[in-house]
């Protein structure tokens, strides 16, 4: 079979790794692809992952038998619809289901209509109502979200009045993220440990993954600015099974029942954002895809055929299906180019080790190739993923691998797991 992933991240490497563990696969195209993806699969860097008139031509061209697109940026713009349309298989929602992610408003108006626990909250369409809000009394910290897309940073928390004027004007505005802030969503602020859930579904059946914890905040102990995550664990020691099982009943099922009842069936990874408070899970958000860099973790703990688990979503056959998840843990840290989130610098040379420890493996997610060479091109450079029996070795070993991995301005959390290690060890 000829595969063809859409992106270029370490998500993506992530899949390209799993996808080729099936005998089946001849080629995996990946468009764009990275400078690491290219010993994985052939890659494409002129098809950019939101040209969707290329990709299709592509996949057409080259006789594609099954594809998967992995961003939320394609699939907000109709390239599963467009794949279809073509008569091509592919994994992930159609626009409309991906309005879950891409529209807050939709996502929280979803929520309220069909009683899914979530942050109470209220929309603006224009600073002059978002304001007179915040001036009418509310208790701060509050959280301030944009609408659309903005790259994981599109969530506010200001602490005090100003601040949240100051968070308004900027995104409505300046329009700090463009069109994304031309409607907000300013909701409660909630406490409490959170865990990521991404789930296979084809609409109805659903196959919860391992649970995951992400560490989103660029410094050690989660001080700085959002990233699109620093590191993650897997599986996250909070979400036990008794809290599994109530999110399958207040959440994960009744979420799909509101997806088909809108007349917008959810197929692909849905991906579930979750607080776990005093009064019960919440959900923080939703994505219409693999979460990254939760798929670095989840993936490499997949027993079952990842190929299998995504034609059987396509055909609507998952109940079918068990879906294995291996024992053990699974930890990533993020080595990152100096400066992300902010401004940082590029094409710096990447130094990896000949050979990786058993258990270790580096997905590539900013990097490409000049003059045969690796070098820096993006904000999260590589993810370096251990899977081991336990999350304390787990984490030793990809903290260990990741010292051995050297690129100017090299930056990396120290800390990645150290609260899920001190919840297991019951501290
Ligand atoms: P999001 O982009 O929606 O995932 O939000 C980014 C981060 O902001 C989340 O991972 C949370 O840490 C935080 N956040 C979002 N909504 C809330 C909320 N209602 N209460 C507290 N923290 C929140
Ligand atoms: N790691 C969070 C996300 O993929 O949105």
């Amino acid at each position: 079979m000829n595969l063809l992933v859409v992106g270029g991240g370490g998500r993506e490497h992530a899949i390209i790794k799993k996808l080729k563990e099936n005998p089946a696969v001849r080629t995996i195209y990946a468009l764009p692809g990275n400078g690491g993806i290219a010993a994985d699969a052939v890659c494409v860097p002129e098809i950019g992952a939101k040209d969707i008139d290329a990709i299709v031509e592509f996949a057409v061209s080259h006789r594609v038998d099954f594809a998967v697109v992995a961003p939320d940026d394609p699939l907000a713009l109709g390239c599963v619809d467009r794949l279809h349309a073509a008569g091509i298989p592919c994994f992930g929602p159609d626009a409309k289901a991906a309005r879950i992610e891409s529209s807050k408003v939709f996502a929280k108006n979803l929520m309220k209509k069909y009683g899914i626990p979530t942050a109470r909250y209220e929309v603006f369409h224009d600073p002059a109502g978002a304001l007179a809000y915040l001036r009418g009394g509310v208790s701060f910290p509050i959280v301030v979200k944009a609408d659309g897309l903005a790259l994981g940073k599109g969530v506010l928390i200001p602490q005090t009045l100003a601040e949240a004027e100051a968070a308004v004007k900027s995104m409505m505005e300046d329009r700090t993220f463009g069109d994304a802030g031309s409607e907000i969503v300013i909701e409660e602020f909630l406490t409490g440990p959170e865990v990521s859930v991404l789930a296979f579904t084809d609409g109805t059946a659903i196959a919860p993954m391992v649970s995951s914890m992400d560490h989103k905040r660029a410094g050690d102990g989660d001080a700085g600015p959002n990233t699109g995550g620093m590191g993650t664990v897997a599986p996250n020691p909070f979400y036990t099974p008794e809290i599994a099982a109530q999110c399958m009943e207040t959440i994960f099922l009744p979420t799909l029942a509101a997806m088909r009842a809108e007349g917008c069936p959810f197929r692909g990874c849905l991906y579930f954002g979750l607080m776990l408070t005093p009064d019960g899970p919440r959900v923080i958000e939703y994505n219409c895809r693999f979460g990254d860099p939760e798929t670095q973790v989840v993936l490499p703990l997949l027993k079952t055929d990842l190929l299998t688990v995504m034609q059987a979503v396509e055909a609507g056959s998952l109940d079918a299906l068990d879906v294995e998840w291996a024992e053990g843990a699974a930890a990533c840290v993020i080595l990152a180019s100096g400066g992300y989130p902010g401004s940082y610098e590029k094409g710096r040379e990447i130094s990896l080790p000949n050979e990786l420890p058993a258990g270790v493996t580096v997905f590539h997610a900013g990097d490409r190739l000049a003059e045969g060479k690796l070098v820096t091109s993006g904000g999260r450079v590589l993810g370096v993923t251990a899977t081991a029996a336990t999350l304390k070795e787990a984490l030793a070993n990809a903290y260990s691998a990741a010292g051995t991995i050297d690129f100017a301005g090299k930056y990396l959390r120290r800390d990645i797991g150290r609260r899920a290690l001190s919840a297991l060890e019951g501290n």
